[in-house]
Parts: C-alpha cells; sequence; structure tokens
C-alpha cells in the first residue's frame, strides 16, 4: 500500500493469459478498466508450460508499460501459485474453437481442465473469489466448477454472455445508426452457444424525446426476429471466419465490464447479461447456468424479475435450457 493510495491491491487472475484474450485483457485489467481507475491490482497469469516463455514476455511488457495501478506480475505454469489468493478469477484457459466446430464440440477437451481447475480455486483462492468463466462451453464448464469447487458459493460462479449482449447492442446501434452507448437492456437468455436467445423486446434508446423502445424504432419485427437473432447467435463463427482466430479484443472487453458491473455495480435503470446459476427463475430449472437479464449492487447479481415473455421468446429459451441439459449429461460422461 503506497503512500497515496490506502486502497489494498486486488488479485486478479487470468488463465490462458499468453493467449490472444490474455494478452488483450491484462492490459486492460492493469489500466483499471476492470476494476476502476484507483483500484490497484497484482495479476496472477497462468498458462501450460509449453507457453511459458510468451507468457514471460507478457510479463515484460506489462513492465515496460509502467502502468500506476499494476502492484505486481506473478506469471507461472503452476495451478497452486496461481490460483493463491486471489479475489477475481477470469478463466479464459482452454483449447479455442476452430473454423467449423461448434462451441460444444470442446466439452471433451475442456470439461475435463475445468474439473481440475476447480479444486485449485476451492483450494486457493481466496473464499469470496469472483469468478468468471470465458473459455468454451462457457455455461457448462461453469456447471463444472460449481459441481467441484464445493468452497465457493454457486454464486460466485458465473460464465460470459456480456459478449454477446455486447454484439446485441451493436447490431441494434448499426441497425438505427445510433451511438451503442445510448442503447440499453438487451438481453441474452441461455447458452453462450447458437441456441442462445438474443432478445431485443425490452431494449430501448435514448433520444432527444427520452427512452424509446427498440422494436418501436426498428418497427422491423422480422428483422428483430430473425436476422438480428441470427447475426448475434453466428458472430463467434463469422469471426473465427474472417480472423482464422476466435474474438479477443471484444471478448477481453466484455470481461472486462462483466466483471466491472458485478463488482462495482450497474447503472440504476440499466441491466446486463450474465450467465449464473439458475434459482428457477423465468422456469428455467434450477440449477442451470443460464444467462438472464441481471443488476448487480454491492458485489450481488440479481436477476430481474417480472418481464413478460411470449410464446416466442418462451420457445427458443427452452430449446437453450434443453440443450444445457444435454451438454450437461455429456459432461457427465465424460467425468
Ligand atoms: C465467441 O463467441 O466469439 C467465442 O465464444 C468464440 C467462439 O467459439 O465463438
Amino acid at each position: 500500500v503506497s503512500r497515496d493510495d490506502p486502497k489494498q491491491a486486488v488479485k486478479v487472475l487470468v488463465t490462458g493469459a499468453a493467449g490472444q484474450i490474455g494478452y488483450a485483457i491484462v492490459a486492460m485489467i492493469a489500466r483499471g478498466q476492470m476494476l476502476g481507475p484507483d483500484q490497484p491490482v497484482v495479476l496472477h497469469m497462468l498458462d501450460l508450460p509449453r507457453a511459458a516463455d510468451a507468457l514471460n514476455g507478457v510479463r515484460m511488457e506489462l513492465i515496460d508499460a509502467a502502468l500506476p495501478l499494476l502492484r505486481g506480475v506473478v506469471a507461472t505454469s503452476d495451478e497452486a501459485e496461481a490460483f493463491k489468493g486471489v479475489n477475481v478469477a477470469i478463466l479464459i484457459g482452454g483449447w479455442p474453437r476452430k473454423e467449423g466446430m461448434k462451441r460444444k464440440d470442446l466439452i471433451v477437451k475442456n470439461v475435463p481442465i475445468y474439473k481440475s481447475q476447480a479444486s485449485a480455486l476451492q483450494q486457493h483462492a481466496a473464499p469470496n473469489c469472483k469468478v468468471l468463466v470465458v473459455a468454451n462451453p462457457a455455461n457448462t464448464n461453469a456447471l463444472v466448477l460449481k459441481e467441484f469447487a464445493g468452497g465457493i458459493p454457486a454464486k460466485n460462479i458465473t460464465c460470459l454472455t456480456r459478449l454477446d449482449h455486447n454484439r446485441a447492442l451493436g447490431q441494434v446501434a448499426e441497425k438505427l445508426n445510433v451511438p451503442v452507448g445510448d442503447v440499453k437492456n438487451a438481453i441474452i437468455w441461455g447458452n453462450h452457444s447458437s441456441t442462445q436467445f438474443p432478445d431485443a423486446s425490452h431494449a430501448t434508446v435514448r433520444t432527444e424525446l427520452g427512452e424509446r423502445p427498440v422494436k418501436e424504432l426498428v418497427a422491423d419485427e422480422k428483422w428483430l426476429r430473425e436476422e438480428f437473432v441470427s447475426t448475434v447467435q453466428q458472430r463467434g463463427a463469422a469471426v473465427i471466419k474472417a480472423r482464422k482466430l476466435s474474438s479477443s479484443l471484444s471478448a477481453a472487453s466484455a470481461a472486462c465490464d462483466h466483471i466491472r458491473d458485478w463488482v462495482l455495480g450497474t447503472p440504476k435503470g440499466t441491466w446486463v447479461s450474465m450467465g449464473v446459476c439458475s434459482d428457477g427463475s423465468y422456469g428455467i430449472p434450477e440449477g442451470t447456468f443460464f444467462s438472464f437479464p441481471v443488476t448487480c449492487d454491492k458485489g450481488e447479481w440479481s436477476i430481474v424479475q417480472g418481464l413478460q415473455i411470449d410464446d416466442f421468446a418462451r420457445s427458443k429459451m427452452e430449446a437453450s435450457a434443453s440443450e444445457l441439459k444435454e451438454e450437461k449429461a455429456v459432461a457427465i460422461n465424460i467425468l
């Protein structure tokens, strides 16, 4: 703790830190984009032994960037050292999707990794550690963490659908030719997969005449139900096709948004999408890791209640819930 900054540094773990998302996110975290401009951080970076040189290079660059909020860097391939005492864990490590694969094709490779990370979390992380799973299949990896990291409360384990949420805001902003910061309250329901349901029926745009519903401004029901939905569902694949690599800067940015809103709170009147353990809200089976609209306050998320769900939305949500049930069965089979 330095003279002019009484705030204790927060320890943030990034797994897969030598990868593309890792490279983008560590700079964002160390610049205060995740925990705020006055919050010092210590970065714990984990990657596989074969990436040790690359990881050390990232560590060197972080030092070279002379970032005032960065109070320490641990770069290691040892899980125990990486997870030790961390307050926030961003779990990116795992096999990435390549062109032609579905996200759930990664279950066989990534679910066993998440079982082992569950025990590292339970044994070494701070007991109140907030966990965000980014690696695919994100919802099912989060479920595996919950099952095998008994010491970490289920409410502290989440998965990333903020990327899809931000993609939805981006599509609406492009369609209406408005600044994306004026669009809010889109919803991603379900799995971070092509069965997710991007829902703009409650979204609004800030205009000179106050907030107006997106569905009124777009006035194209077909676009909202078809093109908008499939563009957001398929966006990850479209980026992979274009870059030959999966989304990285947008994934890193979304992960920062997710943790920032969770820790520092959502603005009044705004909700965001997070993959969380269902409490049965909206008829989604309890214990399913499902993306819901949430608001956050004092470090806790709560699912937005009482939204109208029409038959179209209901059938989309059920399809995603049943895909998650199938993924769970496959995961159990593997483990
Ligand atoms: C994404 O949504 O971009 C990531 O989940 C990568 C992928 O496989 O689509």
